[in-house]
């Protein structure tokens, strides 16, 4: 049949059949379709839908569009992993990879770069000297089966399908179709052979999904089909309003992630990195009761163990451990530091995650397109959270810049970002389910 008339019936409303759905990630993959019948399709998609069948049948296509890791059978180590829609701030994988493997888990975690206001653990990883995000898969598995974790970007020949569908969803104005974002995220993710998956579905101004009830119909996708497709999954909707910890760029996030291997750190992340931990380990049975595992999970965090998990990652993927240790001690890596302070006493009543996104961006620390250069110095750091209370002149965030001029720039942009009242404010809840 021709392609035409599948767009066609998807335009029409029609549903696709399982071999149709093949058939055209097949011919994606082989390059066989032109790009504007592909774009055209997506569209359909976006305004048409699919079933819980196509959209099924899309993302194990997608998945074995390439190749699919395969583990050693191991019932007491449990290959799982997590995801993020990502936001401002979110460096949860860094501490949260170790832990798991501390706790007995395998974990392949492998991760994106950042794109728009989104910061991506691999570009954040690659601000520590030496660290190797690419390696083949027979390397992801010697590590992950020896040492219990590996970081790693997606290699070439995983998903490709997802690789060609993305980058045409990008420019034709598809990417927020529900239906293709739970395809896409989690071909890749099963495409790990994961037994269990956590997912962190991001809400807020700094989010991709804005509401309450997107983020939660977004969970209730991922969650519902990851499950169908055999991995236990549970998704957990989180604010993304204002940045999560107190640090966002790639270098600073590195550092805070470190206070928390360390058994320190702003709460809200750690808060986040035990949640998963604690519900990974439910998941897989190893824990019945979810408050009980997240309790294990800290004490495990505290104990330092998974702390030495990361330092060995780290050597092991070639990390200049010398050096790593001489930036961590200084933390400030940027020509310029500034501070910016409060014009008044008070309680932090908005933080504006969104307005630090794009002014983190316009530092040099994300990407306006796929393959931009990202800094991996700049930054900000000592970000004060909602709920917090300041006096007059206190900092409200301090900025790492490569220049004087784009800290006065990035002052000016963020200069709305924050709200300052006089009555007390409540601490915002990290986690919304
Ligand atoms: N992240 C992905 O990997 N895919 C999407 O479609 C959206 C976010």
């Amino acid at each position: 049949m021709a392609f035409l008339d599948l767009i066609e019936r998807k335009r029409d409303g029609g549903a696709l059949s399982p071999d149709e759905i093949h058939g055209f990630v097949k011919e994606v993959v082989a390059g066989a379709l032109p790009r504007e019948q592909v774009s055209a399709f997506l569209m359909a998609v976006l305004f048409r839908g699919m079933d819980d069948s196509e959209r099924r049948i899309l993302t194990l296509a997608m998945r074995d569009s390439g190749e699919v890791l395969v583990w050693t059978p191991d019932p007491g180590r449990p290959v799982v992993d997590k995801h993020s829609t990502g936001g401002v701030g979110d460096k949860v994988s860094l501490p949260l990879a170790p832990l798991l493997a501390s706790l007995g888990f395998r974990v392949p975690m492998i991760s994106g770069r950042g794109l728009g206001i989104t910061g991506g653990t691999l570009d954040k990883l690659e601000s520590i000297p030496g660290f190797s995000t690419r390696l083949p898969s027979e390397r992801i598995r010697e590590l992950v089966e020896e040492d219990g974790v590996a970081m790693v970007g997606q290699t070439d020949r995983m998903v490709p399908a997802d690789r060609i569908l993305y980058a045409l969803r990008d420019v034709t104005g598809t990417v927020p179709s529900r239906d293709l974002i739970t395809a896409s995220i989690l071909s890749k993710k099963l495409a790990e052979g994961l037994e269990a998956l956590v997912l962190d579905v991001k809400c807020g101004a700094a989010a991709f999904m804005k509401t309450r009830s997107e983020a939660t119909r977004l969970a209730e996708s991922l969650e519902g089909l990851a499950n169908q497709c055999g991995v236990g999954t549970r998704a957990f909707v989180t604010r993304m309003d204002q940045p999560l910890g107190r640090a966002a760029g790639n270098w600073l996030e590195v550092v805070e992630s470190v206070e928390c291997l360390r058994g320190r750190g702003p709460a809200d992340l750690r808060e986040l990195v035990c949640c998963f931990a604690g519900s990974l380990m439910v998941q897989t049975g190893r824990a019945d009761d979810l408050a009980a595992a997240i309790g294990v999970a800290a004490g495990e965090l505290d104990s330092g163990r998974p702390l030495a998990v990361w330092h060995r990652m780290l050597e092991r993927q070639g990390s200049d451990m010398d050096a790593y240790s001489r930036r961590l001690d200084s933390v400030v890596l940027a020509p310029v530091v500034q501070e910016f302070r409060s014009p008044a006493s008070g309680y932090v009543s908005q933080v504006d995650a969104r307005r630090l996104g794009k002014a983190l961006r316009r530092l040099g620390a994300g990407r306006l397109q796929a393959g931009d250069e990202v800094d991996p110095e700049v930054g900000f750091d000592q970000i004060v959270q909602v709920g917090d209370s300041v006096r007059t002149g206190d900092v409200l965030v301090r900025i790492h810049a490569r220049t004087l001029q784009a800290a006065d720039t990035a002052i000016s942009e963020i200069a709305n970002a924050f709200g300052i009242q006089d009555a007390p404010v409540d601490r915002q809840a990290v986690r919304i389910t």
